[in-house]
């Protein structure tokens, strides 16, 4: 895969989407967004990719934002279908990709860089991370799901302190929120990543692909989570993986999941 602004590499199963502006500190303008876009779908379709780590080149942003300079002169209707576009075909869709996605967030995580983190499944960061949503300095508000998932992940006080201050939170301050899992020295944070993926795929990725599926049911209001459980629960019962898996236990064996 060829892209401009973003590199895309795959080792035992990993793939690493790393957003590559380093210059304008990764700032996701429209062509990074929709290369983005490219590398989701193919990534999802890829069956040798397992799992996602998304993560911002250099040593200084994992991503500042969408681009300021693009949207300076939006009308009401370009910046509806800015922010429309991107929850579809970007943040919606990391978020409810069935292949794991950890953001490595090693540096600026800021307004849309902060929802690209947010839209994936899980968060770990850098020890030098600084993370916010900006976007109220700027005469706006967040457009790519901050609003929603910030409120999910860090509680309702907490997201609108950070939404109208505009302010940054450190590593450990994101952490204590709850907003990331880990903190890690920078210079560690990719073979933690890594690590913490090789863990994931040595389980069932059919079975991860259905919790997935029933832990966003969560937040989406037309679903019910708990049917939506009850439903994937069942279903596993059906897959091979979970012959396997529960053979495996019976018989003191690992498990050899055909698709991990
Ligand atoms: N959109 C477009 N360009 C951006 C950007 C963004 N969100 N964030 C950074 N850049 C560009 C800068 O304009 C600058 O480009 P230049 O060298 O051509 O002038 C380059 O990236 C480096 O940024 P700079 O501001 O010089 O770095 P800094 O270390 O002084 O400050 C930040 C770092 C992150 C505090 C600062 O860049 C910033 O506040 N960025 C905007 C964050 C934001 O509001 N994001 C939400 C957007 S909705």
């Amino acid at each position: 895969m060829n892209y401009e602004n973003i590199i895309c590499d795959k080792e035992q199963g990993v793939a690493q989407l790393t957003i590559n502006r380093p210059k304008k500190l990764n700032a996701l303008n429209r062509e990074t967004l929709k290369e983005i876009n490219d590398a989701i779908k193919i990534l999802e379709s890829d069956d040798e990719v397992k799992i996602i780590i998304l993560t911002g080149s250099g040593e200084k942003a994992f991503v500042a934002g969408a681009d300021i300079a693009e949207f300076a002169d939006f009308s009401v209707e370009k910046g509806t279908e800015l922010a429309q576009k991107g929850h579809q075909e970007v943040f919606d869709k990391i978020a409810q990709l069935k292949k794991p996605v950890i953001a490595a967030i090693n540096g600026f995580a800021l307004g849309g860089g902060l929802e690209l983190a947010m839209a994936a499944h899980f968060r770990i960061a850098s020890d030098n991370a600084k993370m916010g949503l900006p976007e109220t300095s700027l005469g706006v508000i967040p457009g790519y799901g901050g609003t929603q998932r910030l409120t999910q992940l860090v509680g309702r006080g907490r997201a609108l302190e950070m939404i109208m201050t505009a302010g940054m939170i450190n590593a450990n301050q994101a952490l204590q929120y709850g907003l990331v899992n880990h903190v890690v020295p920078q210079d560690e944070l990719l073979v933690f990543a890594n690590d913490l993926a090789q863990k994931i795929t040595k389980n069932s990725l059919v079975a991860i692909a259905y919790a997935i599926d029933a832990v966003n049911a969560f937040d989406d209001k037309k679903e019910n989570g708990f049917k939506k459980e009850i439903e994937n629960f069942g279903k596993s019962f059906g897959t091979n993986d979970f012959k396997e898996g529960t053979q495996a236990f019976l018989n003191k064996r690992k498990p050899s999941f055909p698709n991990s």
